[in-house]
C-alpha cells in the first residue's frame, strides 16, 4: 500500500508540474495501477488487444464517474504487458506486473501463460482475473486470489463432447488439437464427453499453435473415414483447417470449441466455414439485457468489432474495481475478501464466485455458420 501511495504521489507530481496546475487535489489522489497481461504480438495479437480494449473500456468509464475508494480520490491506470502467448515471456510480465505494484491483475489470455503465470501472482497475493484462458487446471491450484469469468473447457467442450455423440449422431469422431494447455486440454474433455456419452472416437491427431498446413494429419484422419472432425485451437488455424478438409474433399462436420466464433474464422475459411460449428464461452451477447449496447461501444470507440474476450475483460475489471470500491481499499489482501463474494450483473451475465474462484453458473453457446453469419443454436447453463 505504501509502496502504491508513494507511486502515485510522484505520479501526480509529474503531472501537475508538467500541466502546471496547482497540485492540491492531484496530491490526494492515488493512482491504482490495473495490470493487464496478454498477447499483443504475434498470432494471438488480435485476442490479445481485444482484452486490453475490453479492460480500457471499464477503466475509463470508472474514472469519469470520479472513483473514491476509501474516501480518498483514485485514478485508475492500465499496466498493459504482452506476453506473446508464451509461456516463458509470460512469466517475466508477471514478475513485472509485482514489481509495478499493480492492484490485480486482468489476464493472462491462452491456458499456457495463464498456468505458470498464475502461481506469481498468488505468491505475490495480487488477485488475479482471466477473462479467457479456459483450462480447468487454471483455478484447482488451492489459490484464493485466482479468478475467472468464464466458463471452462470441461464444461465447454464436454458440452461439444455430448453435443457430437448425442445431438449430431455422428458415428465416427476424429480429433485434431494444436498441443497448448489450452487445444490438448480442450480436445481431451471433448474426447471425454464423446466416450461417456457413447460415441467413438476413431482418430486423435495433434500439430502445433504455429502450424499453417495440416496436410499430414488430414490426410491420416481422412483414412479413418469420420463423420464428424473436433479442432481444439483458435480462430486462424480453425479456419485454415476446414479449409484444407474440403480441399481434400472431407465431408466430415466441422466442430470446435471456443475462441473460433468471430468474424476472423468466416473470413479466412471463405465458402468452407459454412455449416462450421463451434460451441463458445457464455451466452449470445444480443440476447443479453447490456449485451448490444457494448457490442455498439465498443464499435464506436475503436472502430472495430470485437472478438470473443472484449466483454469478459471489461466485467472482469468491473467487478475488481468494485470489490477495491466496497472493501474501500486497494491492498489486495483487503479487498480479496470482497471479491471472493462478488455478486455483479455484468454484460456476460451474473458473476459469482465458487470456492476455487471460478463462475457458480457458467454458460456456454452453440454456434452455426450459416449464410456467412454466426447463427447461436442453443445454450447450456451450468446450476
Ligand atoms: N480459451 C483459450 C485458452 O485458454 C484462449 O488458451
Amino acid at each position: 500500500m505504501r509502496s502504491r501511495l508513494l507511486a502515485s504521489r510522484r505520479g501526480c507530481a509529474i503531472a501537475a508540474s508538467l500541466m502546471l496546475v496547482a497540485g492540491a487535489a492531484c496530491a490526494q489522489e492515488v493512482v491504482v495501477k490495473i495490470g493487464v497481461a496478454s498477447p499483443l504480438t504475434g498470432g494471438g495479437a488480435a485476442y490479445g488487444k481485444d482484452i486490453e480494449n475490453g479492460v480500457r473500456l471499464a477503466v475509463e468509464e470508472a474514472n469519469a464517474t470520479h472513483p473514491a475508494i476509501g474516501g480518498k480520490p483514485v485514478r485508475f491506470v492500465i499496466d498493459s504487458q504482452d506476453d506473446q502467448s508464451d509461456p516463458r515471456i509470460g512469466v517475466q510480465v508477471a514478475q513485472q506486473l509485482v514489481d509495478d505494484n499493480v492492484a490485480v491483475v486482468i489476464g493472462h489470455f491462452n491456458s499456457g501463460t495463464t498456468l505458470p503465470a498464475s502461481k506469481i501472482y498468488a505468491k505475490a497475493g495480487i488477485p488475479m482475473i482471466t477473462p479467457a484462458a479456459t483450462n480447468p487446471a487454471i483455478t484447482q491450484g488451492g489459490f484464493p486470489t485466482i479468478y475467472r469469468v468464464i466458463a471452462t473447457d470441461s464444461q465447454n467442450a464436454g458440452n461439444a463432447g455430448h453435443y457430437a455423440a448425442t445431438v449430431t449422431k455422428a458415428k465416427r469422431i476424429a480429433i485434431i488439437d494444436d498441443r497448448t494447455a489450452f487445444g490438448q486440454g480442450e480436445a481431451d474433455e471433448f474426447e471425454k464427453a464423446v466416450k461417456a456419452n457413447g460415441g467413438a472416437i476413431v482418430a486423435r491427431e495433434f500439430t502445433n499453435d504455429k502450424a499453417v498446413d495440416f496436410s499430414a494429419q488430414l490426410t491420416s484422419i481422412k483414412r479413418t473415414n469420420p463423420d464428424l472432425v473436433f479442432f481444439g485451437g483458435l480462430d486462424a488455424q480453425a479456419a485454415m483447417l476446414v479449409k484444407r478438409m474440403r480441399q481434400l474433399g472431407m465431408k466430415a462436420q466441422f466442430l470446435a470449441g471456443g475462441g473460433v466464433m468471430d468474424a476472423n474464422f468466416i473470413k479466412l475459411a471463405g465458402d468452407s466455414a459454412d455449416g462450421a460449428s463451434v460451441w463458445e464461452y457464455g451466452q449470445p451477447l444480443a440476447a443479453l439485457p447490456k449485451g448490444k449496447d457494448f457490442e455498439a461501444k465498443f464499435r464506436q470507440k475503436y472502430g472495430i468489432d470485437m472478438l470473443a474476450y472484449a466483454p469478459f475483460a471489461y466485467d472482469a475489471t468491473w467487478v475488481a474495481i468494485t470489490a477495491m470500491e466496497k472493501a474501500g481499499s486497494i491492498t489486495p489482501a483487503r479487498f480479496n475478501a470482497v471479491l471472493k463474494a462478488t455478486n455483479y450483473d455484468g454484460i456476460t451475465g451474473k458473476i459469482a464466485f465458487n470456492a476455487a474462484g471460478d463462475l457458480k453458473s457458467p454458460s456456454s453457446t452453440l454456434y452455426q455458420v450459416k449464410n456467412v453469419a454466426w447463427v447461436p443454436v442453443t445454450t447450456r447453463t451450468a446450476d
